[in-house]
């Protein structure tokens, strides 16, 4: 298959975040390949959406942490479509609110960063020789104003530290991609009542709105920025 549609990868696209920028986009018309580490989970949510939008969703497993997964998702788009238009690198865990950085157990710390700074930065590598085969490419790396330096203070360790460097990696992607003309953003999508951002947040498709906003920049948009609601964050 080819489409002369967008074609859009989302990590962790089976709940949540992940699961309303998978509508979203494919509600655009896009074609979304929705990943999930379980591949029952994103036949699922497939099976859930696909009804309601314009646009092709295709479930598909991938777990950030396993190369092997990555590369065998870059092979069948490859083979699908020839090209990414948009990495969404939605997949994160341990927003570990109960812990310290002064008293940290670092295999989580470790554990945490594997997920989300390495799980990005692979899938990111990953997927580099598909985006620049299309002519509009675009990388959204969700972050949290937790990884800011300017706003940061104690607590959560892991989750804060990992989201820091997330936002680091965006600058180094941005930059280096640049002349490629890939834009590459970090975004927030603010407090946001899912699985991970618990009950009293926002609606999940009220921070969506900001990610999709950087999936679908123009070419004269930004890169290398940090945003949350299409407004720049403090780093
Ligand atoms: N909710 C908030 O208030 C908030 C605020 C700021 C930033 N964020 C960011 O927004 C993003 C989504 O958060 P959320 O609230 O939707 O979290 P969530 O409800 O906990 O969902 C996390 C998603 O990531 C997936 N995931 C975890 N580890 C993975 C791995 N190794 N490979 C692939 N997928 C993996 C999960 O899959 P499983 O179902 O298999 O576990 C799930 O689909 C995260 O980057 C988070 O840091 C959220």
């Amino acid at each position: 298959m080819s489409t002369a549609s967008p074609v859009s990868l989302v990590t962790g696209g089976n709940r949540g975040i992940g699961r309303e920028t998978a509508r979203q986009l494919a509600g655009l018309g896009h074609a979304v390949l929705l990943s999930a580490r379980r591949p029952e989970d994103a036949e699922r949510a497939v099976a859930d959406l696909a009804p309601g939008v314009p646009g092709t969703l295709l479930p598909c497993r991938l777990d950030v942490t396993d190369a092997d997964d990555i590369h065998a998702i870059a092979r069948r788009v490859e083979e699908e479509f020839g090209r990414l238009d948009v990495l969404v690198n939605n997949a994160a865990i341990n927003y570990d609110t109960s812990q310290r950085a002064v008293s940290a157990d670092l295999h989580e710390v470790r554990h945490t960063l594997e997920t989300n700074l390495f799980g990005a930065w692979r899938t990111a590598q990953a997927f580099l020789p598909l985006l620049r085969r299309s002519p509009h490419p675009r990388v959204v790396n969700v972050s949290s104003e937790s990884g800011s330096l300017e706003l940061m203070s104690g607590g959560a360790p892991a989750y804060g530290v990992s989201k820091a460097a997330l936002n680091a990696l965006t600058r180094k992607l941005a930059d280096e991609l640049r002349a490629e003309r890939i834009l590459v953003n970090a975004v927030c999508p603010g407090w946001i009542a899912t699985d991970m951002g618990g009950p009293g947040g926002d609606p999940v498709d009220q921070g969506v709105a900001g990610i999709v906003w950087a999936a679908t920049l123009p070419d004269s948009g930004p890169t290398g920025g940090f945003f949350r609601k299409g407004e720049p964050l403090a780093w």
